[in-house]
C-alpha cells in the first residue's frame, strides 16, 4: 500500500517538474547572449563581421542573412576575401551565402536565426 503511494506521489512529483520546465523554459529570443546589429550599419551589398562571435550578418540585394563564420572544417575563424569567405587555416572557401566551393571544407555554413526588429537585427546565438 505504501509503495503504491510512494508510486503515484513520486509519478506526480515527475509531472510537477516537466509541467515547471515545460512553462518557465527560456526561450531563444529571451536569452542574454543575442547578438544585435543596427541595420545602418550593414549597407547593401556588404558584410557586418563579429569575429569573436564567429558570425556574419550579410546584405546582398537588400536581403539580409546570418551565417556561422566557423569554418565547417576545423573551426577556424573565416575572412572576408572579395566576395568570398576563406578559411586561414587550410584554404577552404564559401560563398556569401554559406555554400562551399573548395575544400578541404566540405559542409555549408549554418545559417543562425534572427529577426529583425525596429531597425536592428537581433541575432540568436
Ligand atoms: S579549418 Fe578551415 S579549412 Fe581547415
Amino acid at each position: 500500500m505504501t509503495t503504491k503511494r510512494s508510486f503515484i506521489k513520486w509519478i506526480l512529483a515527475c509531472a510537477f517538474f516537466i509541467f515547471t520546465f515545460k512553462f518557465l523554459k527560456v526561450t531563444k529570443s529571451e536569452t542574454k547572449n543575442n547578438v544585435i546589429i543596427d541595420l545602418d550599419n550593414l549597407s547593401n551589398n556588404s558584410v557586418y563581421l563579429i569575429k569573436n562571435k564567429q558570425i556574419a550578418a550579410i546584405r546582398m540585394d537588400n536581403n539580409i542573412n546570418v551565417l556561422s563564420i566557423k569554418c565547417t572544417h576545423l573551426g577556424c575563424t573565416l575572412n572576408v576575401a572579395g566576395d568570398i569567405f576563406k578559411c586561414p587555416c587550410h584554404g577552404s572557401e564559401f560563398k556569401l551565402n554559406g555554400e562551399v566551393i573548395k575544400g578541404p571544407a566540405s559542409r555549408d555554413l549554418k545559417e543562425i536565426d534572427f529577426k529583425i526588429e525596429n531597425n536592428k537585427i537581433i541575432i540568436y546565438l
